[in-house]
């Protein structure tokens, strides 16, 4: 009854906000994302009858209440699925700091989906724990996926559809990904109050959902042809709808932070010396960066000479979320 895995974070180019069903973390739009090779996220979980509740160690530390809770809720979840009503013991480890406001509930709760349901005696397909890893967190569904990924808002009320699948693979097409850190701090709202408030209060949030479809159109395209202007074009596009969505929140929501904006300026005229580099933000201050291969030394020295900008981490494209770690 105990199973390690290890899956990677990944980061949407083009981006969900809003849920459909909040119970069943069904989003509202589609998305695609690449998964990210360098940053992962790695879970044990074992099954005990001899424990009376759920405990989990976060980055060998002992979690807060809130973090236990949620992570309990999956669990039952799990143990519904796998008719089974053993607590469990959860190890859980990012190979980045928690503190630079890098933790993606994206890596960890694919790779708690898979670690649990093995430990359960379930042995889901990909499609499957993407479904489950969606009701942990809707970017998570995507993250069982390495390449280049697609998540599919579905159609049906149970959200058994509304799941991810690789679109290309990882080899398809080599792009780096730049992470300009910008901010060691904890955010203040979270994506999941973030996204509901903008679909309670953001007048932008039925365009938002009514022109997700020719985003999702235009970027699978893109990724076919290997197109990389219209790619990264269509990032920071969609990048930009969803945060002018979430500022016109009420109240507001601003994720960025000084350095953020100077660094989306630094992108644009790098791109106009002939540098094709393109940013996208997600719900915290730092600044990401999409580039090809042969411009990433140029491109990266340039972040990390930008005031404010910590470190700058870099990493390709990832493969699928695996069982079998060393923990
Ligand atoms: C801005 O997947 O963290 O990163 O489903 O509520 O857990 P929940 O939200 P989450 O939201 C991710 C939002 C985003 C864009 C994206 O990854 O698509």
């Amino acid at each position: 009854m105990q199973a390690t895995a290890l899956a990677h974070s990944n980061i949407a180019l083009v981006k969900y906000w809003g849920k459909k069903d909040t119970a069943l973390n069904i989003p509202a739009v589609g998305s695609i994302s690449i998964t990210l090779d360098a940053l992962w996220t790695k879970t044990s979980v074992q099954f005990d009858a001899m424990l009376k509740d759920d405990v989990l160690e976060l980055n060998d530390e002992d979690a807060t209440d809130k973090e236990t809770i949620r992570v309990s809720r999956f669990l039952d979840l799990v143990r519904e699925a796998a008719g089974i009503k053993e607590c469990a013991r959860i190890q859980s480890k990012n190979n980045f700091p928690t503190s630079a406001g890098l933790a993606s509930s994206a890596s960890a709760f694919a790779a708690l989906a898979l670690a649990a349901t093995n430990a359960a005696g379930l042995d889901f397909p990909g499609t499957k724990l993407s479904e489950m890893a969606r009701k942990g967190s809707g970017s998570a569904a995507r993250s069982i996926f390495g390449g280049y990924v697609e998540m599919s808002k579905g159609s049906k009320p149970d959200g058994s559809d509304a799941i991810a699948r690789q679109i290309a693979s990882a080899d398809h097409w080599p792009l780096i990904l730049l992470i300009a850190v910008t901010s060691e701090a904890k955010k203040k709202t979270g994506s999941t109050d973030g996204m509901e408030l903008s679909r309670l209060t953001s007048p932008y949030y039925t365009p938002w959902v009514e022109s997700s479809p020719a985003d999702m159109q235009e970027m699978r395209q893109a990724i076919a042809e290997k197109d990389y202007s219209k790619l990264g074009t269509l990032s920071e596009f969609s990048a930009l709808k969803m945060h002018a969505l979430a500022i016109a929140s009420d109240p507001g929501l601003l994720y960025w932070n000084g350095t953020t904006v100077e660094g989306m300026h630094l992108v644009r005229s790098l791109r106009q010396k002939g540098h094709e580099a393109y940013f996208t933000i997600d719900a915290g201050p730092q600044l990401k960066v999409l580039c090809q291969p042969d411009e990433a030394d140029i491109i990266s020295n340039a972040l990390e000479n930008l005031e404010g900008v910590k470190r700058v981490i870099r990493t390709g494209i990832g493969g699928d979320a695996r069982l079998n770690e060393e923990f």
